[in-house]
Formats: structure tokens, sequence, C-alpha cells
């Protein structure tokens, strides 16, 4: 049976989902509208070269793939419930980053984020579960 928060939760992946191509299109307006909050995110994260940064619920890639250009020799996971958000995102890291980026096939399992994508020279692919493992 599937409870009220799956089906929640079933709604929403659907939703992005279909709002993926919409956010491919308008990609450059969002980000300028977002720019001030991202700055201030990467700012508040207070990255160090060699950190590893996770982004949560990060679309199409934001602020996850401006920090990865900011620290290349850092690690970023970006993992969102949506994998056609982040299908946008793999295609952005790929052209930004094309020898450094990795990601693997979404895996849904019950009440969790699915996929997942990591830049940078230390980069790996994995399958995680649940909440994303950094
Ligand atoms: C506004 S969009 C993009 C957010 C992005 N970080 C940005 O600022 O441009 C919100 C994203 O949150 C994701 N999302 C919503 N609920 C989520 C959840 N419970 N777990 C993971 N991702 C979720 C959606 O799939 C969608 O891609």
């Amino acid at each position: 049976m599937t409870t009220q928060l799956e089906q929640i939760r079933d709604q929403q992946q659907e939703t992005w989902d279909r709002f993926s191509p919409g956010w491919k299109k308008w990609d450059d307006l969002v980000i300028s509208w977002i720019a001030p909050v991202r700055d201030a995110l990467i700012d508040a994260a207070r990255l160090r070269p060699s950190s590893h940064l996770l982004d949560v619920a990060s679309g199409t890639g934001e602020p996850g793939l401006s920090a990865a250009a900011l620290f290349p020799e850092g690690r970023v996971t970006i993992t969102d419930l949506a994998p056609k958000m982040l299908k946008v995102a793999e295609e952005k890291a790929g052209r930004c980053r094309s020898s450094t980026a990795a990601s693997t096939p979404s895996r849904r399992d019950s009440g969790s984020c699915s996929s997942r994508t990591c830049w940078g020279p230390r980069a790996s692919s994995r399958a995680s579960r649940g909440r994303a493992r950094a």
C-alpha cells in the first residue's frame, strides 16, 4: 500500500521531471536570478580547496556546479529526487568539466533521494541509498 508520504514524493518527482525541459531552456535566466543566493550559500559554506560539498535537491545543479568550478581540487556531490533534473545538471557539468564528470543511473528505493553525480579529481560514481552519503 502506498502511504501518503510516498504519494507526495512520487508526485514531486513526476512534477519536477516534467518541469526539467523548462529549467533547461531557461537555465541562464534562472541562474542570473539566483546568483546572489548561490554566492551567499557558497560563502557561508566556507569551502576549502579539498572540501567535499553535498548539494541536496540540487535540481539542475546549483549551487553545486558553481562551487565545483570555484574549487577544482575539491569534490562536489549533487543529489535530487528527480532524475531528469539531474540529467540537465550532468549535461551542464559535462560541458564545463568533461574530463572529471561521472554519474550513475538512478536507482530508486523507498522514501529516499535517488540519483547523484560527483565531480572533481577524486570524483567517484556510486549508487547511494537513503540520504546521499558524503
Ligand atoms: C527549485 S528546484 C531547484 C533547486 C536548485 N537547488 C536551485 O536553487 O536552482 C527544487 C528541486 O528540489 C527537488 N526536490 C524536491 N523535494 C525533494 C526531496 N524530498 N529530496 C530531494 N530533492 C527534492 C526537486 O526535484 C527539484 O529539482
